[in-house]
C-alpha cells in the first residue's frame, strides 16, 4: 500500500514533528556509529530547505529507572547533528512541559530542534510506567498538541509501538492533521518490500546469527518466497542436531530441534547449510581450531563456516537477482572465526546484478568492517526491525502512517 511521504507535504511555516531512530551506540557521552544520523539526514534537510521547522523526537537505549536517564541524555547526538548539518540545533533536555514549548514557539522557519530522549518518560517521579514505550494515549496526543505534521523516518523503531511514533501518527489523525513516511522509510519499505513480495528471481536469503529462534519467523515466512535460504552461523549445528549429525560442543538449542527438522522437511533442497566448519577446542580466539567437514567432533565446538561452505555458498550466490542478509557465519568479531562472515560480504560486493540488501545490527557491523557496505544496494537501518519486516509482521510504526 502506497503511503503517504513527506514529499506530498506542504511544510513552508509549519511545526513539522519527526520521529527519526537516533538510537545510536554512545559510550561515555561518544556516540560510536553514527550512520542512523546519517542516514536521516535527507528528510531533514528537506524539510528546512522548505521552509519547515523540524522538530526531532527520537529514543536513545531503554530507561528503567531514574538513574540510567543521565548517560542517555540526546545532548550529544544534537552536537553530531549540528555539525553533520552545519547548522545550529537547539536542544531541549525535557520531553514536555513550558520549556519546550516555549522553544518550539520561538523557532524561525527552517530551524531545527531535538527533544530529549522519548523514553525519559518511561521513568516518571522515580516510578518506571512506561509512558513512551508503552504508547500511553495521553502522552502521543500532547506531543501531537506541538505541530502540524508528523514525519516517520524511524524505520528502526517501526516495530515498536510508542507514543513516539504510533501514538502521535494517531492523535494526529484524529485532529485531521497528516502522518507522512520519511525519505529512508520510504527507502527501507521499499527495499525490504520488494525483495519479500516481489523479487527479481533468483531470490537468495543468508540468514546467520546463534540462534533458530530468532530467526524462526523469518524461516517461515521466506520458506515460500525464497529460491534458496543459506544458512550459517551458530544456528547450524542445532539444524545438524536436527539432521542426526554430531555437534561436539557446539551451540544448540535442544528445544528447536523439532523445529529445524521441520524447517529442513518443509524447505527440501531450498535449505542450504554449511558442509564444513572451523572448529575450535574454546570459545577464545587463541584457541586451538581447525577446519572439519561435516559431524563437530567431540571436545570441539564450531566458530565458523569453512571454506568448502563458502565456495557452495558462492556458488548458490553467484546467479542470484535478490539477496538479503541477516546474521554472521560464525563469530567474526574474533579474527580467526570471521573469514567465513568476511568472504560472504565481500562475494555480495561482486554481485552487480543483483539487489543486495544487508539487516540486522550484526551483519551491518561485518560489512562496515569489511568495507563494502557501499558496494550493496541497501544496508537497513532496522535491527529488530528487519527482521520483523522479514517475518512478514504488520509494524505498529509503519501501519500508523497514512495511505495515499
Ligand atoms: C533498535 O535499535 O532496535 C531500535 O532503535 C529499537 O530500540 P529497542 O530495541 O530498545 O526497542
Ligand atoms: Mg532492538
Amino acid at each position: 500500500m502506497a503511503k503517504l511521504t513527506v514529499s506530498d507535504l506542504d511544510l513552508d511555516g509549519k511545526k513539522v514533528l519527526m520521529r527519526v531512530d537516533f538510537n545510536v551506540p554512545i559510550k561515555d557521552g561518544v556516540i560510536g556509529d553514527d550512520n542512523r544520523i546519517q542516514a536521516a539526514l535527507p528528510t531533514i534537510e528537506y524539510v528546512l530547505n522548505h521552509n519547515g521547522k523540524a522538530i526531532l523526537f527520537s529514543h536513545l537505549g531503554r530507561i528503567k529507572k531514574e538513574d540510567d536517564k543521565p548517560a542517555l541524555s540526546l545532548r550529544p547526538v544534537a552536537e553530531r547533528l549540528s555539525n553533520l548539518l552545519n547548522k545550529p540545533v537547539t536542544f531541549v533536555p525535557v520531553t514536555e512541559g513550558a520549556q519546550l514549548e516555549e522553544a518550539i514557539n520561538n523557532m524561525a522557519d527552517g530551524s531545527v530542534l531535538l527533544v530529549e530522549n522519548t523514553r525519559y518518560e518511561d521513568v516518571v517521579n522515580g516510578e518506571y510506567v512506561k509512558r513512551e514505550s508503552g504508547n500511553d494515549p495521553k502522552l502521543g496526543e500532547y506531543w501531537a498538541s506541538l505541530g502540524d505534521e508528523f514525519i516517520n523516518d524511524a524505520f528502526g523503531t517501526a516495530h515498536r509501538s510508542h507514543a513516539s511514533n504510533a501514538g502521535i501518527a494517531d492523535a494526529m489523525r484524529k485532529d485531521g492533521k497528516p502522518v507522512a513516511a520519511g525519505f529512508l522509510m520510504e527507502k527501507e519499505i521499499q527495499f525490504l518490500g520488494d525483495a519479500v513480495n516481489n523479487p527479481q528471481r533468483p531470490f537468495v536469503a543468508i540468514l546467520g546469527g546463534a540462534k533458530v529462534s530468532d530467526k524462526i519467523g523469518v524461516i517461515d515466512n521466506l520458506l515460500d518466497k525464497a529460491d534458496k535460504i543459506i544458512i550459517g552461523g551458530g544456528m547450524t549445528y542445532t539444524f545438524y542436531a536436527a539432521k542426526g549429525m554430531n555437534i561436539g560442543n557446539s551451540l544448540v538449542e535442544e528445544d528447536k530441534i523439532e523445529v529445524a527438522k521441520n524447517i529442513l522437511e518443509k524447505g527440501g533442497d531450498k535449505i542450504v547449510l554449511p558442509v564444513d566448519s572451523v572448529v575450535a577446542k574454546e570459545f577464545n580466539n587463541d584457541a586451538e581450531h581447525k577446519v572439519v567437514e561435516g559431524d563437530i567432533p567431540d571436545g570441539w565446538m564450531a566458530l565458523d563456516i569453512g571454506p568448502k561452505s563458502v565456495a557452495e555458498f558462492e556458488d548458490v550466490l553467484k546467479d542470484a537477482k535478490t539477496v538479503v542478509w541477516n546474521g554472521p557465519m560464525g563469530v567474526f568479531e574474533m579474527p580467526n572465526y570471521a573469514n567465513g562472515t568476511l568472504e560472504i560480504g565481500k562475494f555480495l560486493g561482486t554481485l552487480s546484478g543483483a539487489t543486495t540488501i544487508v539487516g540486522g545490527g550484526d551483519s551491518t557491523a561485518a560489512v562496515k568492517q569489511l568495507g563494502v557496505s557501499d558496494k550493496l544496494t541497501h544496508i537497513s537501518t532496522g535491527g529488530g526491525a528487519s527482521l520483523e519486516y522479514l517475518e512478514g509482521k504488520a509494524l505498529p510504526g509503519i501501519a500508523a502512517i497514512d495511505n495515499k
